[in-house]
């Protein structure tokens, strides 16, 4: 690992040699450097390619080296663009395949660029809670102008060379080289050096400028401030950018620097470090690696063409997958496919999707009502309707025609998977597929491994998710699995609030400042209080001894069942979405406290953001004592992904050994004590309190 050095007549060649991404960690900073120096002092060498080796030119520095002294072990970044830029030959960045963060600002360093088109050109730090931290926020507006550069420093999406190369004017790329890039980086090097007649070109000479500064830098503040809630990066993006336009080359250079130091000692840069960390992690299962076999998987087919089989199959079309769907009725299959094609319509219409490539999706679409038509499906995922017995008589069925070896996957979100499985005689073919809904928007799947499942099965799902671009992460069985098991716990809570004396409307404003897309009142009202009804109903009779508020049920009997019935927790205006506080809600929840015998009291925002995340995480500590988890991160990918919790948390877990184990239990203690709660809910997890008890986290 390192750079590798090599010539190429009169061109000296550098090649970033780090894989997989070639980080700029501190072995390859010090390979180019050492590098340089060699080149200055051989006279038989006339220009410098620094080329990435592998397929790509600079996923940027290495993240694994944050925090610890290497990342800013000498040459840093930094000092490295400093000897670049005293070069007296000219330094060529040939770049192709990912050029993003550190790997940018190397390149934006060197006195020339040229590109393969295709290359993924960006600047992802925001992302990862910081800024660039050497010379991307200054170098980059001199090179592409300040609006474009903004939008890409403040939204951290890379772009396509070829499309930044047509920008009028810019001095990103001096030439796209089409073939075999290191031989036209070494003739333009040559070029470059040979033609030479006055100082070498540099990014930091060219003026960055905006004729309307004051109020376009006011306006992207704003809107970045918006956008991202407690957030700070994006917000300092701006201030970083705007003193490309108002300070000296040097003076935003340190300002930068200083922004970047700042940004990442926040929780909210180490959480979403976490989360880059986690969110790979995922996908790696102790027991399955490279040498576990694999099946094919060519044809494939959804049983159900309702909300979630009709979702499930927009994935497999949009990957340009062939899919049949099946279903008992050709009203069913009708509405399904006109659902579908409603979904891409509006797509096409909003300009997101070309007309010509709907159809091509479409086309790739089949219907049936005949199980023989489905039997050689390689896979194939039933969608019915969640109740055992239909599900069950679903899989005797596939397990009568489907073909030897077909994986037979099943979309239930609570039910059993052991259970299902038994009715077959194939149970290691069979596997959980929990999509979240709409099943083509999110980005979690949730595999469930039967105790049967073999690791061939697992394996090959694991592999077919990041085709259909889905975060997969596999939960043991489990009433709710890993996700709406913890959810659960973080409902009941919610309705204790309510109970207590809160509105929904408070419970769902606090656990929203915390960063939640919405609160648990709100989602319920969305997704339908009558799904959260019928699961109780299952739940709390076959375990009476637990305490959960009834004030859900008692809404749905008075058809309250959210959005869908123009009522819930909260009120709804026809054809709108907004929740509208409910004066029948308050009148109940006075009525209610009255009857329970519960004087309500006020509770601040800290408490009710605490107690429901708390409740995550003590029924996360379960599911990972119980082994239905592998790892806490795995835990933190499921609520990122699926349920919305804020990314610059980091996850339930994260966030608790941000705020320490011991902190969580103790408060977890003092809510015991409330008259009004659940003192057995917030009984420690036995993993909980022995962390806490040993100063431990769940990291
Ligand atoms: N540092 C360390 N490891 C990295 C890395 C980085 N910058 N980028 C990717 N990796 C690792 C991943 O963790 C993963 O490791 P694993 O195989 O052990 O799980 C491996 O490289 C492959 O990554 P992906 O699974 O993400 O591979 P993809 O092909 O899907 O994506 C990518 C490749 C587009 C480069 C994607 O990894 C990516 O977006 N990386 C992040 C890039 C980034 O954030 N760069 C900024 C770094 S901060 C910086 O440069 C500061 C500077 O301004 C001073």
């Amino acid at each position: 690992m390192g750079a590798l050095f090599h010539t190429r007549g009169d061109v000296a060649v550098i090649t970033l040699d780090n894989p997989p991404v070639n980080g700029l960690a501190c072995d390859v900073r010090r390979g180019i450097s050492e590098a340089l120096d060699r080149v200055e002092t051989d006279a038989s060498l006339i220009a410098v390619v620094i080329i990435g080796g592998g397929k790509l030119f600079s996923a940027g520095a290495d993240i694994r080296e944050f925090g610890r002294p290497e990342a800013v072990a000498e040459p840093n970044l930094f000092s490295l663009l400093m000897q670049i830029e005293m070069m007296s030959k000219p330094v060529i960045a040939a770049v192709n395949g990912v050029c993003m963060g550190g790997g940018l600002e190397l390149a934006l360093g060197s006195h020339y660029r040229v590109a393969a088109p295709g290359t993924d050109v960006g600047l992802p730090e925001v992302k990862l809670g910081i800024l660039p931290g050497c010379g991307g926020t200054q170098r980059l507006p001199r090179a592409i102008g300040v609006e474009p550069a903004l939008n890409m420093v403040v939204t951290g999406e890379s772009i396509k060379s070829e499309v930044l190369a047509a920008i009028p004017g810019q001095k990103l790329f001096d030439q796209l080289i089409e073939g075999d890039l290191l031989a036209g980086a070494c003739d333009f090097a040559r070029a470059c050096a040979e033609s030479r007649s006055t100082d070498l070109p540099l990014l930091r000479h060219v003026k960055a400028s905006h004729p309307n500064a004051e109020a376009y830098f006011q306006f992207a503040r704003n809107t970045a401030k918006g956008a991202s809630r407690n957030f700070p990066a994006p917000a300092k993006c701006v201030d970083a950018v705007e003193a490309s336009v108002k300070r000296t080359f040097d003076e935003g250079l340190a300002f930068e620097r200083h922004i970047f130091r700042e940004l990442l000692g926040t929780p909210e840069s180490k959480a979403l470090r976490h989360v880059f960390f986690a969110e790979r992690a995922a996908a790696k299962v102790a027991d399955i690696d490279a040498a576990t076999a694999r099946r094919t998987l060519d044809k494939v087919s959804v049983i159900g063409a309702g909300t979630m089989g009709g979702g499930i199959t927009m994935n497999f079309l949009d990957a340009g997958r062939p899919v049949t769907i099946l279903e008992t009725t050709q009203e069913a299959l009708d509405r399904g496919v006109a659902t579908i094609r409603k979904n891409y319509e509006a797509l096409v219409r909003k300009g997101k999707l070309a007309a010509d490539k709907y159809e091509r999706k479409m086309s790739l679409l089949r219907t049936t009502l005949d199980y023989t038509d489905i039997a050689d499906a390689d896979l194939v995922i039933e969608a019915v309707y969640e109740d055992l017995k239909v599900k069950e008589q679903v899989f005797r069925t596939l397990d009568g025609v489907m073909k030897p070896g077909a994986i037979l996957a099943t979309n239930t979100s609570t039910l059993d998977v052991n259970r299902i499985a038994e009715v077959t005689r194939r149970p290691q073919d069979v596997v959980g597929m929990h999509f979240f809904s709409p099943a083509n928007v999110m980005k979690l799947l949730e595999v469930v491994r039967g105790k049967a499942t073999s690791r061939e099965v697992l394996a090959t799902v694991l592999d077919l998710a990041k085709t259909i671009r889905k975060t997969a992460v596999v939960s043991g069985v489990c009433d709710g699995f890993i996700g709406n098991r913890m959810l659960d716990q973080y409902f009941r809570q919610a309705s204790f609030l309510v109970e207590e004396g809160c509105s929904p409307e408070q419970v769902d404003r606090a656990i929203e400042k915390f960063g939640f897309a919405m609160g648990p009142f709100r989602v319920a009202d969305l997704a339908g209080n009558d799904i959260g009804w019928a699961i109780r109903k299952r739940r709390y009779i076959e375990k009476p001894h637990v305490r959960y508020s009834r004030v859900g049920d008692v809404l749905c009997e008075m058809g309250r069942f959210g959005q869908k019935s123009g009522a819930g927790f909260y009120d709804y205006v026809e054809g709108r979405r907004d929740a509208v506080p409910s004066p029948i809600v308050k009148d109940l929840l006075v009525q209610f406290r009255k009857d329970a015998g519960i004087e309500p009291r006020k509770i601040g925002e800290d408490e009710i953001v605490h107690r429901l995340v708390w409740a995550l995480v003590n029924e996360g500590a379960r599911v990972l004592e119980e082994g239905i988890s592998g790892k806490a991160s795995d835990v933190d990918v499921v609520y990122l992904t699926g349920y919305g919790f804020p990314r610059h948390r980091g996850g339930p877990m994260c966030y608790a050994d941000t705020v320490g184990l011991y902190n969580v239990v103790r408060s977890m203690r003092q809510y015991a004590r409330n008259p009004n709660d659940d003192a057995a809910f917030w009984e420690p997890a036995p993993l909980l309190a022995r962390l806490a008890a040993e100063g431990k986290s769940f990291s």
